[in-house]
């Protein structure tokens, strides 16, 4: 399958998830990897599949996640697969009960990622994810990385045979 994840990673935690997503899907061949910021808008050209990830700031996309998906050209994704992830904190590990609901009501990035790549035409294949940090630098939680290659894997799974 010819795939793109494209990502945003300010403490390495995206990455590593995006990574992770990466090797389940396929070989380097068939899966490119790159950071938001280097993406030309022609590589989108003659993909299968494409995966955006970002951590969550202030409840979105990172600013350059942002900058990248309103650039995408209208209709730029149709006919191409699509899903979202995003990494975030645990809502349980915030201490301020105010914090929390603030978090909680205040939303993730995958959720409005995964909108925008419809947006431009692109077609949803699994629910937005998000992946958990124990702090804002991180670490991952102790198994994020292997739910990381399953979803991988679950996006290859429900790729519809053209
Ligand atoms: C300025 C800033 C804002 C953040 N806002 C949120 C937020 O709204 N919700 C959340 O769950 N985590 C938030 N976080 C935690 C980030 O999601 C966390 O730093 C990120 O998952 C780490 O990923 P990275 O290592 O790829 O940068 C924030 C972190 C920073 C530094």
């Amino acid at each position: 399958m010819k795939a793109l994840i494209i990502y945003d990673s300010f403490f390495g935690n995206t990455e590593q998830i995006a990574l992770a997503i990466g090797h389940s899907i396929g070989n380097k061949e068939e899966v490119g990897m790159m950071r938001v910021g280097d993406v030309h808008y022609d590589m989108l050209k003659g993909l299968e599949l494409l995966v955006v990830g970002s951590p969550t700031r202030q409840f979105s996309p990172s600013p350059a996640t942002q900058r990248f998906l309103n650039g995408i050209p209208s209709n730029g994704l149709q006919g191409l697969e699509v899903a979202a992830f995003d990494t975030r904190i645990a809502v349980a590990d915030i201490q301020s009960k105010i914090l929390r609901f603030i978090v909680n009501t205040g939303g993730y990035a995958a959720k409005s990622i995964a909108k925008k790549l419809v947006q431009k035409g692109g077609k949803l294949v699994q629910d937005p994810v998000g992946f958990f940090v124990k702090d804002k630098e991180g670490p991952l939680y102790e198994g994020e990385l292997e739910r990381a290659e399953m979803w991988g894997e679950a996006l290859v799974k429900s790729k519809v045979p053209a």
